[in-house]
């Protein structure tokens, strides 16, 4: 894994805080997959809502399994939300109610088949948004990005030439998210 920091200035949105922060990892194999996941758990804030955004097959749903792992929640209860549209499941660290500044639960969404925002919100995403000690995970969020949270964390996924592995970009405009790029 090679990785570059770097800070964009966006000019287009400036409803938003202005400056983004970017953190680009080249190469990552499915192996380097429970580390990228372990780092994240461990540099990020115990709340926080992610963004997923690749393709079909970019490999969102096995980043979600690889950070659900290295919660302590068994990967083969992580499935595509198609039906239910929202899987929440509890972590390690609150079975065994020991770490604080881990998050306790980890709430799974697609929003591939939602016709729009509102279908989004009426998942009740807000109180999602809002919980302290949770992480929030959502597959396709560049289709309701008008409602994400500004404190979000995004994670782009680019498959590579060959398909054996993927590039990551992540960005952020949360400067607290941000200072979690330097440990990755
Ligand atoms: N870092 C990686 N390196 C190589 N292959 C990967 C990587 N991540 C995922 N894959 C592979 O990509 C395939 C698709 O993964 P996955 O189902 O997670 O994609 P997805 O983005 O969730 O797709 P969809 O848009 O259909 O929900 C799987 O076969 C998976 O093993
Ligand atoms: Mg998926």
């Amino acid at each position: 894994m090679e990785a570059h920091c770097k800070q964009t200035f966006h000019r287009a949105r400036p409803c938003r805080t202005l400056m983004s922060h970017q953190h680009k990892i080249d190469n990552v194999q499915l192996h380097d997959l429970p580390n990228f996941a372990t780092a994240l758990i461990t540099n990020m804030p115990a709340s926080l809502v992610i963004g997923l955004v690749g393709t079909l097959g970019a490999g969102k749903t096995t980043l979600v399994q690889s950070i659900a792992e290295s919660l302590g929640i068994d990967a083969s209860d992580v499935t595509s939300p198609t039906f239910t549209l929202l899987q929440s499941h509890q972590t390690k660290a609150l079975r065994d109610d020991t770490n604080d500044d881990l998050p306790h639960v980890l709430h799974h969404l697609d929003a591939y088949r939602l016709a729009d925002e509102d279908e989004f919100l009426e998942l009740g995403v807000d109180e999602l948004f809002e919980e302290s000690g949770s992480w929030t995970l959502i597959e396709w969020a560049d289709r309701v990005e008008a409602v994400m949270p500004p404190g979000a964390l995004w994670i782009r996924i680019e498959i590579d030439d060959d398909n054996d592995a993927r590039e990551l970009i992540l960005s952020t405009r949360s400067a607290k998210v941000a200072q979690g790029f330097l440990g990755l």
